[in-house]
């Protein structure tokens, strides 16, 4: 099987053709496949047909493959995937707007994952995009006053106050005692070297991270509306427009993402989404 890879663009995304990720892979196309990933943090596939065993057979090939601390949202057969449905697909809850702001998945856990698949099944002619940014260029295009200022600082992850602000517009269950007794602080560096490969990339997001360490609040509340501005400049950006069958895999140390809006009483918006587990960072980037 003979992979292409063809860079999207000015952009840190790749457009693979030449392989069918409902087959099984051999090693050399799972290591081709890798390797366009650590180029690209971003990789996109078209016209795959995958079922829901496919699926994760071909995310298992990266990793161990994590669920998610909200189980409404794993399909029962399956609950390896997470479904993003505002129809509420599979048995599965609905979700109408999740994801619609700028995050990493699941920074607010201690070993944030490696990165995602997501697959898209049914989505709408027009918005719901995905939106992803190169947090490698952001930090790397910060002034040096503020790599200075947030170089070896450390940042505070957490989920519940996202899933509570969430749940004011959404139909999301009430948390229960387990999931409240999760949902902790965790900290990450600020700025995190990535653990294959060494690079910094800036690690803060809109989604869970509720302050920078070692300032005051209006201080810390300043510097994350900064970083976050900074972060989603227009030449970070890349914007993935949906076609039924498509799968995106990003690199969740290097990249952040956000859903766009879309008419979602007309249209249907099912994607599926696989998460591979992450290795615990390098103490050295822990500080
Ligand atoms: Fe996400």
């Amino acid at each position: 099987m003979t992979l292409s890879v063809t860079k999207i663009g000015n952009t840190f995304v790749g457009e693979v053709e030449g392989v069918d990720l409902s087959k099984p892979l051999d090693d050399q196309t799972v290591e081709d496949i890798c390797q366009a990933w650590w180029d690209n943090s971003i990789l996109v596939f078209r016209d795959q047909d995958l079922t829901q065993e496919q699926h994760v057979a071909f995310s298992g090939q990266f990793g161990e493959l994590q669920g998610h601390t909200v189980k409404d949202w794993l399909l029962p057969t399956h609950p390896e995937i997470l479904v993003l449905s505002n129809r509420g697909r599979g048995g599965v809850k609905p979700l109408e707007n999740g994801g619609a702001y700028w995050h990493s998945d699941i920074s607010y856990e201690a070993v944030p994952p490696m990165g995602s698949i997501l697959y898209g099944l049914t989505v709408p002619p027009e918005g719901g995009d995905t939106l992803y940014a190169d947090m490698y260029a952001a930090y790397e295009t910060l002034d040096d006053e503020t790599k200075a200022l947030i170089d070896e600082r450390m940042a505070i992850h957490n989920y519940k106050h996202r899933y509570m602000m969430m749940a004011k517009g959404d139909k999301r269950p009430e948390p229960t005692q387990e999931q409240l007794a999760e949902w902790v602080d965790v900290r990450h560096p600020v700025a995190l070297a990535h653990p294959d490969s060494g690079r910094k990339a800036l690690f803060v997001n809109e989604g869970f991270t509720v302050a920078v360490e070692g300032l005051d609040k209006d201080e810390s509340d300043a510097l994350l509306q900064k970083l976050y501005a900074h972060s989603v400049r227009p030449e970070f950006v890349y914007a993935h427009k949906w076609r039924p069958h498509d799968i995106v895999m990003w690199d969740n140390r290097c990249t952040m993402h956000s859903a766009t809006p879309y008419d979602a009483e007309t249209y249907e918006r099912t994607m599926h989404r696989t998460t591979i587990k992450g290795s615990p960072r390098r103490q050295a980037a822990a500080a």
